[in-house]
């Protein structure tokens, strides 16, 4: 669009609001609680403030910019415990993760991006994922993968087997499902905020995470509920480009093309605590399954683009 044009656009934009909104009056409104924001947060303006969720959205706007930038998103590669089909634990890449991690460095350097910073969390295979990436690196406690308590290590046969009923009740409503001595998604998500916060004040960011943290990070920029959040996929060896945009935030899935193995379990359709076996395990996908080989992948299983 011509410069101009767009110019007299936004100006007959903010005509249009000025008809239907109502503005604010100090004298007549000083009663009421509201928060005003100069310029894009040059300067605020906050009024009769109560409580803890008013300070906390202060808090919010304070941290938020519209500055254009990127966030990339991407799990370590595979690593040696995805090849067995484990959870959790500090495995070391595999062969094909550490190519990843090079090739990940690739392609860091073909996008040209400016100031990037790199976030891992503090287990092995993100920080060997992110070793080749040219920039500053910082590792985040909080990037850790979902504590899966008693079943830490384990394989989803292993705890169909030991712990039949555990692993139903985590059909059953696997956000809110807690680990016994550790974690749910609910949990991970309130772990995550300092991190959340911090990433809206950043500008361009690479975060080197898990499937769990990565699907929590994913939801928050794409506005999705508690019950998507927990099956949102996430493929091995994919970047996910997170780009906000007026109104919402542009995502695009990026495979570099190196085969992995695919992690990824739907829900059953049975979640009785008394299944079978054979229900509890329907949907977990063979240890020598590879995710999709496929290019430029748009979300495999969601809208590319939110409003
Ligand atoms: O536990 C580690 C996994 O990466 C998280 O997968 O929540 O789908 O079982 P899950």
């Amino acid at each position: 669009m011509d410069k101009n044009e767009a110019v007299e656009d936004f100006m007959q934009r903010i005509e249009h609001y000025r008809q239907n909104y109502q503005s604010m009056d100090y004298t007549h409104d000083k009663d009421l609680s509201f928060i005003q924001i100069f310029n894009q947060g040059e300067r605020f303006l906050v009024n009769k403030l109560a409580g803890h969720l008013q300070s906390r959205v202060v808090y919010y706007l304070m941290n938020i910019h519209v500055l254009p930038r990127t966030i990339y998103l991407t799990r370590h590669g595979e690593s040696m415990m995805n090849l067995q089909g484990r959870i959790g634990g500090d495995s070391e890449l595999s062969p094909r993760g550490m190519e990843y991690a090079k090739e990940l460095s690739r392609f860091v350097k073909s996008e040209k991006i400016p100031n990037l910073k790199v976030w891992t969390s503090e287990l092995t295979r993100t920080i060997q994922t992110a070793q080749f990436i040219d920039g500053p690196k910082a590792h985040w406690k909080a990037l850790n993968e979902i504590d899966a308590g008693i079943c830490e290590g384990f394989t989803y046969e292993e705890i169909a087997e030991k712990y039949p009923e555990e692993f139903a009740k985590r059909d059953q409503d696997k956000y809110h499902y807690r680990y016994p001595t550790g974690e749910s998604y609910q949990d991970l998500v309130a772990r995550l905020e300092p991190v959340i916060m911090e990433l809206e004040r950043q500008e361009n960011v690479m975060v080197v995470c898990h499937q769990a943290v990565a699907r929590c990070l994913l939801a928050y920029f794409q506005d999705k509920s508690s019950e998507d959040l927990a099956y949102l996929k996430v493929p091995l060896h994919t970047v996910i480009k997170l780009t906000p945009v007026a109104y919402g935030c542009r995502v695009e899935f990026e495979s570099l093309n190196i085969p992995a193995v695919n992690t990824h379990r739907e829900r059953p359709a049975n979640t009785d605590l008394n299944r079978s076996k054979d229900d509890a395990m329907a949907t977990v996908p063979p240890v020598d399954q590879l995710e999709g080989e496929t290019t430029t992948l748009q979300n495999p299983a969601e809208e590319p683009f939110i409003e």
